[in-house]
């Protein structure tokens, strides 16, 4: 017999199923080749227990919901001062791709948009490409529970069409925001969208921040207790972009989407929620991801304002 919760889940999931708007992500070609029928929700508890329906075991690309994790790796290797004189917590209010960097300072905004994310990389210790995005693929993986690890095929088509990211990187070193070559400090942020996760594993990272940094599977920590506040209010102010406002008004919970298609979501000292629909709104935002986390918030009460 299933649990309340696993058979309200099953009728969230068949009430989107046939739901077909947006577009999957193709400005990285290799993103275009994702099904849009994969649909996936999941949910996990801080205490370990773990709920999901559809394709929660399929893997995708974890894209932009990296960010809001290897911010809180900067965090543990530089400080709050260090990062914080380098990335801003303010919203752009501006695309996730926009050069949204402060006047005079050069300053992404905040390290949830690309400038910013780049600028997160640059702050991650050691300092060379293989060492580093070694460290984030552990840091990751601390937070999924298990050895992650990187699609090459979309980290290469990532690398060869990052034009305007790479841009954004020589602007981030002529302010001095990043101290070294961006070339390398690019090719690390490409890998890192690139890293593979499954639904579930975006449920049990979000469960994680709900345990204050502590994996409620594993029992380990992912993070230092002293950031995982950090870590979800860039989420709450800048994790859905441009539509950060409207989201922290309809569902109100701490969140991260990525262009494959992934939503993460926390109830802080509660739960984590995982989305996985590959069609995109406008803002680069999963449609049903979007449309699951306000009727999970609604009809769970899970707002948590
Ligand atoms: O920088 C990029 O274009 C991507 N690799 C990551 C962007 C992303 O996931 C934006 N989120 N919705």
């Amino acid at each position: 017999m299933l649990s309340p919760i696993q058979e309200y889940l099953k009728t969230l999931h068949s009430r989107y199923a046939s739901v077909m708007d947006g577009h999957v992500a193709d400005y990285i070609p290799e993103l275009s080749k994702a099904d849009p029928r994969h649909f996936g929700i999941c949910i996990a508890t801080r205490d370990g227990h773990v709920y999901e329906v559809g394709d929660t075991r399929q893997s995708f690309t974890i894209q932009s919901v990296s960010k809001a994790l290897a911010y809180g790796l900067a965090l543990e290797d530089r400080g709050e001062e260090h990062v914080l004189a380098r990335i801003g917590v303010e919203p752009s209010g501006e695309a996730f791709n926009a050069i949204s960097l402060k006047e005079g300072t050069g300053a992404p905004f905040n390290p949830m948009i690309n400038a910013g994310a780049i600028a997160t990389c640059g702050q991650v210790l050691p300092t060379d490409e293989q060492s580093r995005i070694e460290r984030i693929l552990a840091y990751l993986s601390g937070f999924a529970g298990r050895q992650l690890d990187i699609d090459e095929a979309i980290y290469q088509s990532e690398s060869d069409t990052g034009h305007r990211n790479r841009a954004i990187g020589w602007l981030l070193r002529n302010f001095e925001i990043i101290d070294e070559d961006p070339h390398e400090t690019l090719e690390t942020y490409f890998q890192q969208c690139s890293i593979r996760v499954t639904c579930r594993d975006l449920a049990i990272m979000g469960a994680t921040l709900a345990n204050q940094g502590v994996n409620p599977l594993t029992q380990k920590r992912a993070i230092a207790a002293e950031y995982v506040d950090n870590v979800l209010g860039v989420m709450a102010t800048c994790g859905m972009y441009d539509w950060s406002g409207e989201w922290v008004y309809r569902v109100g919970l701490p969140a991260k989407s990525g262009v494959g298609g992934g939503i993460l979501a926390v109830l802080p000292g509660q739960l984590g929620i995982g989305v996985f629909s590959p069609p995109l709104d406008s803002q680069g935002n999963s449609l049903r991801g979007i449309r699951v986390c306000m009727d999970l918030s609604h009809e769970l009460a899970l707002h948590m304002l």
